[in-house]
């Protein structure tokens, strides 16, 4: 984590706290944070988004309150800065949950989302892009950046943002914002706008926000996972434990994940060799660090 990202999470947990602390929902501390990480451009959210291989960043975002189950998403959505705002839209604007694509997209700038530049200028995947995106040439150069993809991946150095929150009123939230993986194909969606596997929010059980290799934790469903452990009384760090142990044991799967009980206990918990997050209770400076084994 470079100096410059952990100023950026030590803000949007002193943001996330004092929206809290002045009685503010959870929901809205968690948009707010995740907004501040939206915008750095430091992280693989909004402004510093990964490009799909047509050098296009497609995004994806949802959030969840705990109170009602009330959830909104966005998936594969263009042009926006602030894909969790639109996701939260999604929640309180229509009756739906998921909205995809350029639908998605225009339902965004409707709402008057701020916008960015679809296709950022000076990506390598942009100058190589092809212009038909199904060109004979397509599966090939796919081919060509995955297997060098986890190098690309940790040369680029950002991740999905995710934040969780209890509110004054013992209400939980959990929200994550992404620009997927690096040089995908265009068009793939990930674990986080999908409702019980990116995110989870549940007043009985905790509230779960996931990074990682999104189709790992879509197939294990990790966060709605992680939540039944804690509705059985599981303890927060028990629970991702098990389940992301799972991930690896059944899908090689790699991940991390926020876990939030209600009555305040949490963890930060991953099997990938670092993550960078954060807490703070108020009490003394927000805690920021890169690994939490
Ligand atoms: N976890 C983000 C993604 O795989 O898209």
């Amino acid at each position: 984590m470079t100096a410059a990202q952990a100023g950026c999470l030590t803000a949007a947990l002193e943001i996330g706290y004092h929206l809290l602390d002045r009685g503010a929902p959870a929901l809205t501390a968690v948009e707010q944070a995740i907004r501040v990480l939206e915008q750095s451009g430091l992280f693989n959210a909004g402004r510093g988004s990964h490009v799909q291989l047509d050098g296009v960043r497609r995004m994806d975002a949802s959030i969840m309150e705990g109170q009602d189950l009330q959830a909104g998403a966005v998936a594969s959505i263009e042009g926006i800065v602030h894909p969790i705002s639109a996701a939260r839209l999604v929640m309180e604007q229509t009756t739906h949950v998921l909205l995809v694509g350029k639908p998605g997209s225009a339902f965004a700038r409707h709402c008057g989302l701020e916008r960015q530049p679809r296709r950022p200028s000076g990506h390598a995947a942009g100058k190589a892009a092809m212009t038909r995106v199904w060109s004979p040439k397509t599966l090939e150069l796919y081919r060509t950046m995955m297997s060098s993809g986890p190098a690309l991946r940790k040369r680029a150095g950002k991740e999905t943002v995710g934040a969780v929150a209890l509110d004054q009123t013992g209400t939980i939230a959990a929200g994550a914002s992404t620009g997927g993986i690096d040089l995908m194909l265009p068009g793939r969606v990930g674990d986080t706008p999908i409702i019980g596997c990116g995110v989870y929010a549940d007043n009985e059980s905790g509230a779960v926000s996931m990074t990682g290799l999104g189709e790992g934790i879509i197939r294990i469903a990790v966060a709605k996972e992680i939540c039944d452990r804690l509705a059985q009384g599981e303890r927060p760090v028990s629970a991702a434990t098990q389940v992301l142990k799972k991930l690896v044991r059944r899908i090689k799967g790699a991940a991390g994940s926020l876990v939030l009980a209600p009555d305040g206990r949490f963890a930060i918990t991953h099997v990938t060799p670092r993550m960078a997050a954060g807490w703070w209770n108020g009490k003394g400076r927000p805690t920021v660090r890169d690994s939490f084994q």
